[in-house]
């Protein structure tokens, strides 16, 4: 239709995607094979069939099961590689790519192996004229020691992959996690020139929102949508023109919301809100870049001039130079 055509001619950026969560049940099964992992499946169909969420914490518990069988470089390469591609098809000319280390490390494998694959795959999709980047999230359920150490140990890497790691971000189980326990990593991460974005307001309050913006200095929130809840909040982000990188499909997989008719990224967006639309884990929630446009749209009538908008909004929210935004858009 009319409607999925200008959706997926679109110029977009990705700001919302956790290397993660773009494994697909066949790369999660011939990887388990390869590396001698055993899953709780007996195979793909089965891996897909268990696919059902209650809330944050029913998907992270799968989640980071599945990551178990990513071992090698090589894995993590071919793991952002086929995000690539797909994302290229949806045409997303840049990505801001989420990875967490500690669910790498925790289980033997060295930081510098998993910087090493997703960067060569975001430096080798150059040719094809995709820019990305790699933002560090600390595990919220962990403590602040933990993620501190997690910092202390890719230190070292910071010179060889200063093209492509250009943040850090805070992710895993929200409620009871609130982003002032990561003050102190955050100060640190902000005084190495490091971008620094928080998930908050996804299940956690608005007051997690706040907390993110005020005590960690966040320059952009990761879903956000219960902003809502608090009048003051939104107008301080509509004048600030604060980003809130939100994903539809996985707000439905996790019932942030119960039907997508009921999503408020709509009304934000009208609000004058910098609003984003992102997959997440779009292995997991059933859907890449476009099918999250189009979801969003349909469910929401979002107009044409609309849909223009929040994709501008993608590239003025990345975190690029204004001379790469000026190219874009
Ligand atoms: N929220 C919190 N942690 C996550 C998510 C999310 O949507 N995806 C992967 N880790
Ligand atoms: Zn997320």
């Amino acid at each position: 239709t009319h409607l999925h055509d200008f959706i997926r001619g679109l110029p977009k950026a990705e700001l919302h995607l956790h290397i993660e969560g773009s494994l697909e049940p066949e790369m999660m099964f011939a990887l388990a094979q390869k590396n001698g992992v055993r899953l709780p499946y007996p195979s793909v169909d089965a891996i897909r069939a268990a696919y059902h969420f209650t809330d944050l914490q029913s998907f992270l518990d799968l989640y980071y099961a599945g990551a178990a069988v990513l071992q090698t470089e090589q894995d993590f390469y071919d793991l952002t590689s086929a995000y690539i591609r797909r994302a290229i098809a949806d045409h997303v000319r840049h990505a801001e790519i989420f990875f967490d280390p500690q669910t790498h490390t925790e289980r033997g494998i060295p930081v510098a192996t998993v910087f090493s694959g997703i960067a060569r795959a975001l430096r080798d999709a150059r040719q094809q004229g995709f820019s990305g980047s790699m933002i560090l999230c600390f595990l919220r359920h962990l403590s602040e020691d933990d993620a501190m150490a997690t910092l202390e140990a890719a230190l070292p890497l910071r010179d060889d992959y200063a093209d492509v790691w250009v943040g850090v971000g805070l992710d895993s189980s929200e409620a009871g996690n609130p982003p002032e326990k990561f003050r102190h990593v955050f100060a640190i991460a902000a005084a190495m020139g490091l971008h620094l974005v928080a998930h908050a307001g996804e299940e956690g309050p608005a007051a997690y929102i706040r907390s993110a913006l005020d005590v960690l200095q966040v320059e952009r929130i990761d879903h956000g949508v219960r902003a809502e809840d608090d009048t003051a909040l939104m107008e301080h982000l509509a004048k600030q023109r604060t980003p809130l990188t939100v994903c539809p499909l996985s707000n439905l997989k996790l019932c942030v919301v119960p039907d997508l008719r009921h999503h408020n990224l709509a009304r934000m967006l009208r609000a004058g809100l910098c609003i984003t639309i992102n997959s997440d884990d779009p292995s997991y929630f059933g859907g890449y870049m476009n099918d999250n446009f189009i979801a969003a749209a349909e469910a929401l009538q979002l107009s044409c001039a609309e849909l223009g908008q929040i994709a501008r909004n993608s590239f003025e929210a990345a975190f690029v130079s204004p001379e790469q935004k000026r190219i874009w858009y």
